[in-house]
Formats: structure tokens, sequence, C-alpha cells
């Protein structure tokens, strides 16, 4: 009768793949080093794009304290900026998925272990390995539920995300400065026994099975699954951020493969009119008015075709959402925002502008826009787009568009336009 030997997982004869090992588990370590750090940083900087230090309408996680102290404020240069940081972050995520699991599915007999801690030092390295496990599927599970526009989490996504990234990165940073000098030598000593010079020692008190089954694949064609996996996934999400042709191979995302129909509005959009609940009685020539003001100064109210008599310009900037989605550049015509901050009296630099929407549904009726954004000349209260009139969808009869700004901060059906310190 075949001995299956310890039948507890706490027993490392339980686990039984060939394939566990600190060589298999260091590789994609040192993968989940690079990407792990880039997904923080670029997960900081989608934060700061709003601005949230600008005005409370503009900072869903107000209680962050001293966590925001990276904050700055945000460029409106380069343009594409904010599309790509934000095109890599997701792009990123989803592509490390096959990694992030594998790797947990290679130390998992570690964290059966037994006894639970040896030193307090174990202890406390086994307290940061749960805040490390639970902090990154965490991440990423949210991550990709918001996505997916899949809103299920218990509360609001931004908190959630942003204060989950904080406790994940520092359990990650304890961990990698702990283990990379013995993922790196692992490397480094498998590299010098294929070229025969030494070869590697047994996998002492690494995650190798004592009573490995026969193996049906080595850890290198392991890692080559691993490795065609995530390229599945990076081939069926980039797309949605690169845009053109490829646009339609982001099978995975919501927004990726959508058909926006065609014509000069024929792009990609997040929320319809009828989802914001902005209908043609609110968007009628003869209701429609846009109310420019300064507190304290003076309330200008102008109906579109008033607007279209004030000089217009041109800009060609793309949609960059924060769910990692973006479009080419588009042709955008309309009156500059300082323009419109002169008609209230800010002749020289304009100040900031708080700007409300018709919209009755959904986050960001309100935003606020910094004065440099204000100033740039190619930030614009748009009217037409490729040489037609914004559809409903995209914003009809005005919208926001600045360069380098989160999709939600440029405002659509635009009703008022507060110019002055927020
Ligand atoms: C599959 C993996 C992931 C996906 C799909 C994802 C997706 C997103 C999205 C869509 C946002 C923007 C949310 C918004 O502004 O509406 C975001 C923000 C952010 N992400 Fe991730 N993320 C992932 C993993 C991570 C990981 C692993 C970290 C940390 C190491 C991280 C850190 C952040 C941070 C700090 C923010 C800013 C949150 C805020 O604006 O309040 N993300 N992420």
């Amino acid at each position: 009768m075949r001995d299956d030997g310890p039948r507890l997982p706490t027993s490392p004869g339980f686990w039984r793949s060939p394939l566990r090992g600190t060589w298999f588990t260091s590789v994609l370590g040192l993968v989940l080093l690079v990407g792990v750090t880039v997904l923080f940083v670029t997960g900081l900087v989608s934060y700061a794009a709003y601005n949230p230090d600008l005005a409370p309408v503009n900072d869903q996680t107000p209680d962050k304290g001293l966590l925001g102290f990276y904050l700055f404020s945000w460029p409106t240069n380069p343009p594409w900026l904010y599309r790509l940081t934000q095109g890599l972050h997701v792009t990123l995520g989803i592509t490390l998925i096959p990694v992030l699991l594998a790797k947990l599915w290679s130390v998992v007999p570690k964290l059966f272990a037994l006894p639970p801690a040896r030193s307090l030092a174990h202890a406390l390295e086994r307290i940061s390995l749960l805040l490390l496990v639970g902090g990154g599927l965490f991440e990423f599970t949210t991550g990709v539920l918001n996505i997916q526009l899949d809103y299920v989490f218990p509360g609001s996504f931004y908190p959630l995300h942003f204060y989950g990234a904080w406790v994940f990165f520092a359990a990650f940073l304890a961990h990698a400065a702990l283990k990379t000098p013995k993922a790196l030598r692992a490397v480094r000593e498998r590299r010098r026994g294929e070229d025969g010079q030494a070869s590697p020692g047994p996998d002492e008190g690494g995650p190798a099975s004592p009573r490995p089954d026969a193996p049906t694949v080595d850890r290198r064609g392991a890692l080559w699954f691993v490795g065609g996996a995530s390229l599945l996934l990076f081939l069926t999400t980039a797309g949605q951020s690169i845009g053109g042709a490829l646009r339609r191979t982001a099978l995975l995302a919501p927004h990726g493969w959508a058909d926006p129909g065609g014509g000069p509005n024929g792009f990609q959009i997040n929320k319809t009119a009828a989802y914001a609940g902005v209908g043609t009685k609110q968007t009628a020539a003869e209701t429609w008015r846009l109310v420019v003001t300064a507190p304290g100064g003076r309330t200008v109210r102008l109906t579109r075709a008033e607007l279209l008599r004030l000089p217009q310009h041109s800009a060609a900037l793309p949609i960059a959402c924060v769910e990692g989605w973006s479009t080419a550049d588009q042709w955008w015509r309309g009156v500059r925002l300082r323009d419109l901050a002169a008609l209230v009296g800010y002749d020289g630099d304009p100040p900031d502008v708080l700007v409300e929407s018709l919209q009755l549904h959904g986050a960001f009726r309100r935003a606020a826009l910094r004065a440099d954004q204000v100033a740039d000349p190619r930030s614009l209260l748009a009217l037409r787009v490729n040489g037609e009139d914004l559809s409903p969808d995209h914003g009809y009869p005005a919208r926001v568009i600045v360069p380098a700004a989160p999709g939600v901060l440029n405002t659509k059906w635009v009703a008022r336009m507060t110019f002055g310190e927020l």
C-alpha cells in the first residue's frame, strides 16, 4: 500500500510538488520586488494627480494625515502623463497576478510551518508575512474589482485601496529587506550551477518538499508557464491604454472593446448622460446657462451661443481614466479657462476654480482645478470635439478638458464655475 505520508499541512512532507524551492520563489520574488514597487509609486501618483490637497471635493481620502506627505502640485506637462502612469498601474497590476499567485503558492508550506514562532524576531516576521499576504491579496482584489466596475467593497474604494497600499508596501519593504540578499544569492548560485562552476546546495530552510513527487515539468518550465499567463493578461489588457487597433484586444477591460460608434464623437466614455441623470431639458438652449462667478465679485451667465462667440481655441488632448483606459488625442475646441476667469475680473494670472456639473449621479459632480491648470492655454471649456458639437455622452453643452488631468477632473455637462480661493 502506497505510503501517503504526513496528512497535516503543518508537516513539510505534506507538500509534494517538486517545483517548490528557494530558486523558484526567489525569481518570482525579484520580479515582484520591481513590479510591486512600480505599482505602489504609480498608485501614489494616481492619488496625487487628483490634487487632493487643493480642495475637499478632490479628496476621497481626507483622513490620510501624514500619508499625504508626498503630495505635490500635479503638472499639466506632458499632456499624456496620467495616461501613462495610470495605464501602467492598471496594466502592470493585472499582468502581475499570475506572478503573485505563483509566489504565494510556492511559499504556502512555510505559512503552515510549526512552531508559529521560534523567537520574537521570528514572530514579528510571521506577523509581517500575514500583513504582506493579506495586504497583497486585498490590494489586487480591490484593484481588479474597481476596474471591472464591481464596487462590492466594504466602503469606498479610495481609502480602502490607499490605506491597504501603505500596509501592504510597508510589510513588503520589511520582507524585501529580509529576503532580497538570499534571493539574489539563490539566483546567482543557480546560474553558477548551470555553468557547471558549482552545484547549488540542498534547499536549507527553503520551501522545497523533503519528499517530492516525480516532476511533470521542471522549475524553469513552470516559470515559463507563469510568464505565459502574465503575457496573456498583458495582451488582453494593455490595448485599453495603448488604444488604436490594439483596443479590440483588451478583452478583459470593460471599456476596452466596447464600440463607441463612429464619427467625431466616436471615442470611449465613462459615464453616459443617461447614467448621470442629465437630460435634454437641462441642456436645451432655452434653459442651459453657464454661470461664471467669483466670490464677492462679478457673476456672468452665458448661453452656449454666447460662448461660441468668445475667442475659440483648440487643443489635442487624450481622456485618461482612473480605471486605466484612455483615448487617443482628440481635437477639442472651445473657450480657454483663463479667458473665462478674465470675464469675472481675473485679467492677470487666473486663480483656482471649482467646477460644478449638471450631473445628478456619480462621483465628482464637483471638481477643483489649480491655478496652473486654469492658466494652461490648452485648458478649455470645450464646446466641440473633432470638428463637431460635443455629443450628450461627451458632456454637451460644455465640458472641461485639461492636459494630464485624470478623467474625473475633466467635468462634463458643466453648469457653474467659481473662480477664486477654494
Ligand atoms: C491588479 C492590481 C491593481 C489594480 C487593477 C489597481 C487599480 C487601481 C485603480 C483603478 C486606481 C485608481 C482609483 C481611482 O482613483 O478611482 C488605483 C489607485 C491606487 N492604487 Fe492600485 N491597483 C492595483 C494594485 C495596487 C497595488 C498592489 C498597490 C500598492 C502596492 C496599489 C496602490 C494604489 C494607490 C496608492 C492608489 C491611489 C488610491 C487613491 O487614489 O486614493 N494598487 N489602483
